[in-house]
């Protein structure tokens, strides 16, 4: 019997996840539901599936459920689907802040359901590649340089909100901290400056971490840079070696002072698969299936949590902030 998976928001990013799950043969596209019904009603069409009138229907006809709402609701709408007893994929960010993402964290823990979090660029091949290369001793990370660039604060248009998006960290960079724990491992300690150039909040970081291992790690990240590419980069630095990034089209690495610089090009990918969606969208149907764990689990999504907050609390206060709690369980 094919999964039956029902998706709340009918959004950009619903739009993505639909037509992806749509061809995997062990789900069943079930239940659509909008807070505004028409958008509802244009994927059920689009999809072969129902528009369900309220969250409730939805639950009473899934097995699990997407969660692509804005992120002021996640812990609201994730908080019903666990206590229907439904496993849960919900998108970035997991929560907007300690108090929410602990709550959260722990309500999942005690359902023992599946709780997937979007963090797709874990799944973007070229930070497959570097992630394997550090797994594999083949780079030895001993300093990183990061940086991850908005365009504007404009479109979509609420996206200049704080109070709708929980801060531009939550928005943009939160995929950032996300790899760079994936990456690298527990982040002590936080040092930033921060400044605000427009809609009076901060949009504007310079971020120093500092990890577990020794290794430091410099991220900045600006809200109004055009879109001039790449506006996403790591480049991470080895003995002799560097691993570099170009956006999620490419990665070069030259790793000893005698090689050649090696780049694998992803440009003629589908988007979906460069981005990773395709196979974070696998693993969570592997999941429901009982073949493996949900890649990104809700104790993750707490952990980029907290180290945003740590980030803020740093800006603010114009000190280096701890974190309290590993940001990852190796
Ligand atoms: N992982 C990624 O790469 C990625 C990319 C884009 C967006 N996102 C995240 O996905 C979420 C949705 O983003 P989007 O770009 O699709 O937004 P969007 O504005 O295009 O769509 C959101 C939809 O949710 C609906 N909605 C709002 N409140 C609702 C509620 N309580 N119940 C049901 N429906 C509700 C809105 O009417 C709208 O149709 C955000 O949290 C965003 O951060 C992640």
């Amino acid at each position: 019997m094919p999964h039956k998976i029902g998706i709340v928001g009918s959004g950009g990013v619903a739009g993505i996840h639909a037509a992806i799950l749509a061809k995997d043969s062990r789900v069943k596209l079930q239940h659509f539901f909008d807070v505004e019904a028409n958008r509802a009603q244009a994927m059920a069409s689009r999809f072969d599936g129902h528009a369900a009138r309220s969250l409730e229907e939805l639950l009473a006809e899934c097995d699990a459920v997407y969660i692509c709402t804005p992120n002021t609701t996640h812990e609201e709408v994730a908080t019903h689907v666990l206590e229907a007893g439904k496993h849960v994929f919900c998108e970035k960010p997991f929560a907007l802040n300690l108090e929410s993402a602990t709550r959260l964290r722990d309500r999942s823990a005690r359902s023992g359901l599946i709780y997937q979090v979007g963090h797709n660029r874990r799944f973007a091949p070229v930070y497959k590649i570097l992630k394997k290369a550090i797994d594999s001793c083949e780079l030895r990370p001993l300093s990183v340089h990061a940086k991850m660039n908005r365009g504007e604060l404009a479109n979509p248009p609420w996206v200049w909100n704080a109070r709708l998006t929980g801060g531009f960290l939550y928005e943009t960079p939160v995929h950032m901290f996300d790899l760079m724990t994936f990456f690298f491992g527990r982040v002590c300690w936080a040092q930033v400056a921060a400044r605000a150039h427009e809609h009076g909040e901060l949009d504007d970081f310079s971020i120093l971490l500092n990890f577990e291992s020794g290794l430091q790690a410099t991220m900045k990240t600006y809200a109004h840079a055009s879109w001039h590419f790449p506006f996403e980069r790591f480049e991470v630095y080895g003995m002799h070696s560097t691993y570099e990034t170009f956006e999620m089209e490419r990665i070069s690495f030259t790793n000893g002072l005698e090689s050649r610089t090696t780049t694998y090009d992803f440009s003629l990918a589908t988007m979906h698969e460069k981005w990773g969606y395709i196979e974070e969208d696998r693993l969570f149907v592997d999941a429901l299936e009982g073949k493996s764990l949900p890649p990104v689990t809700a104790d993750d999504g707490h952990n980029v949590v907290e180290l945003i907050e740590a980030c803020y609390q740093s800006a603010r206060e114009g000190v280096r902030v701890h974190l309290r709690s590993p940001v990852r369980k190796f």
